[in-house]
């Protein structure tokens, strides 16, 4: 049986202040057993959350990593191993915004997704189409070559400590978001890619749809078979918000 996650992505949100606001709202919310919880603020606010979620069911990830896992000359990197130092236990790895914006590319994502789990962070690997390519019908194809690359590079065995993500590009941040239906169609071709390879990894891999979830459309996503739970964006910088959401996913 897959536990079902909740995963806030904080983006490049927040002030010392918000980020101490939101970790009192987030400090009061009971977590029903079943669901894990991580939030990924940016990196300078890591260390607060950290410390401000101590005691609680809520894990901190990082929402980016560098190439390599050992510390080094790279500047403005940080190192998976400074991130399991720090606690981060998670990582996010080929947000859309990183591949679009950022122009990261297959084989970086790829290096970081390794060195995310040399030392023992858990990579959230997120894949996802663009409008142009959903109106293509592509999406299947894009999405395939996107998961299939890290196959490729890793083998298929990485997903059994890994984490994916399908976010449709066209969802995120925009009020859109993909039907119950079409997430789930989605979801089910990326676990047979991965059941192709190896059945007992795909059965245990959890797949999070991310793209504009909130609490009201969380129930009906979380309830399709192939959906585990969600990335959450622009939603969980509101700790009620996101209560919500989690309380959904408990369901
Ligand atoms: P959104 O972002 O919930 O604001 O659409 C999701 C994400 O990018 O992870």
């Amino acid at each position: 049986m897959r536990r079902t996650m909740v995963a806030g992505n904080w983006k490049m949100h927040g002030t010392r202040a918000s980020v101490a606001e939101l970790i009192t709202g987030l400090s009061a919310l009971t977590v029903p057993s079943g669901v894990d919880v991580a939030v990924f603020p940016s990196f300078l606010h890591i260390g607060q959350a950290i410390d401000g979620l101590k005691g609680q069911a809520i894990a901190v990830g990082a929402q980016n990593v560098a190439v390599q896992p050992e510390q080094g000359a790279l500047t403005g990197e940080v190192a998976s191993s400074q991130l399991a130092d720090a606690g981060c236990t998670l990582v996010l790895v080929g947000h859309s915004e990183r591949r679009q914006l950022i122009g990261e590319s297959d084989e970086v994502l790829i290096r970081k997704f390794a060195a995310a789990q040399a030392q023992g962070l858990t990579p959230v690997l997120c894949v996802g189409e663009t409008l142009e390519q959903r109106q293509a019908e592509q999406t299947l194809e894009v999405v395939g070559r996107q998961l299939g690359s890290v196959i490729e590079a890793l083998g298929i065995e990485v997903f059994a400590r890994a984490v994916i993500a399908y976010e449709p590009v066209w969802a995120i941040g925009t009020g859109l978001t993909a039907t119950p239906q079409q997430a789930q169609d989605v979801h089910a071709a990326i676990r047979a890619q991965l059941a192709a390879e190896n059945a007992e990894v795909a059965q245990g891999a959890r797949l999070l749809y991310g793209g504009s979830v909130k609490a009201a459309n969380a129930v009906e996503l979380f309830g399709m078979p192939d959906i585990d739970g969600g990335l959450i964006g622009g939603a969980s910088l509101n700790a009620d918000e996101f209560g919500a959401i989690i309380r959904a996913a408990g369901n």
